[in-house]
């Protein structure tokens, strides 16, 4: 785990809280991708008890809800993110648990209790993807689920410039960088579709399904396109890729 690089992204995800509130949450998976009404990869909600980590603006567990989860829990690095999902879930009718913590540290979460621990777009913050997976395995309950989207390991390597997509980056090349485009000094990680497998592997889960899917239908094209996610950069790689796991009984 890195904490040098967690605080500096703590105070860049309090700065630009505003401009995700509510971005892409279940039933969405990322832009330009399958949504969960689609692939139902979640299964059965109803009586579930959830934990989302980088629980963002709290709206994926707020469709949780509306699905029929018993229990919401959440975990998030920001301050400015746990108060918006604070406010988010301010009216539902079951427990709702919000840590304001880093993914890769255990606020003292339960172990064996969660149904289904899920993340939208956050697993690939973490400093540290092995600790992160442990914990998620640990808390699960055996023959509990674990499903997260992230941006696919290709879509930032590659640009499209004159017609031609270009491999900006090697595929070989893992690790922290500062991520450019967001104009805030925020440090993401580069890390191949093996380490994420590996990873999962390595602390017990099975990989059920793996999704690397792109939807650009006109509605898909005007909810989800901006400088970043572009129609004809996703017409030729996935923006993002899902996996499904389980913890299996022993
Ligand atoms: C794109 S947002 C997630 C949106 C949210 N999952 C949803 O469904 O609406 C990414 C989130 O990851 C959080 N984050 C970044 N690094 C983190 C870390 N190491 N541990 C926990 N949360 C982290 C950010 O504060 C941000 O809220």
């Amino acid at each position: 785990m890195d904490k040098r690089v967690l605080e500096a992204n703590r105070v860049v995800w309090n700065r630009v809280a505003d401009r995700f509130y509510g971005r892409n949450p279940l039933p969405e998976y990322g832009p330009l991708a399958p949504d969960e009404e689609e692939l139902g990869l979640l299964g059965e909600i109803e009586g579930k008890k959830v934990l989302d980590l980088g629980c963002g603006s709290g709206h994926s567990l707020k469709y949780l809800e509306e699905q029929g989860a018993a229990e919401l829990w959440g975990i998030d690095l920001s301050t400015a993110q746990i108060r918006a999902a604070q406010q988010v879930l301010s009216e539902s009718q079951v427990p709702v648990r919000l840590f304001e913590s880093a993914m890769e540290e255990d606020p003292g979460l339960p172990e064996s209790y969660f149904d289904m621990i899920y993340s939208i777009y956050a697993l690939g913050w973490t400093t540290d993807l092995d600790q992160t997976i442990a914990h998620a395995y640990r808390t699960l309950k055996p023959g509990g689920t674990f499903v997260f989207s992230w941006e696919h390991p290709m879509y930032s390597r590659m640009l499209k410039e004159e017609g031609l997509l270009k491999l900006v980056k090697s595929y070989h090349e893992e690790g922290a960088y500062e991520h450019k485009s967001w104009h805030e000094p925020a440090v993401m990680y580069q890390r191949k579709i093996s380490t994420y497998i590996n990873a999962l592997g390595g602390a017990g889960f099975r990989i059920e399904r793996m999704v690397e899917e792109a939807r650009l239908s006109g509605m898909d094209l005007e909810k989800h396109t901006n400088s970043w996610y572009t129609a004809e950069r996703a017409a030729l790689l996935p923006t993002t890729i899902i996996f499904k796991c389980r913890k299996d009984e022993e």
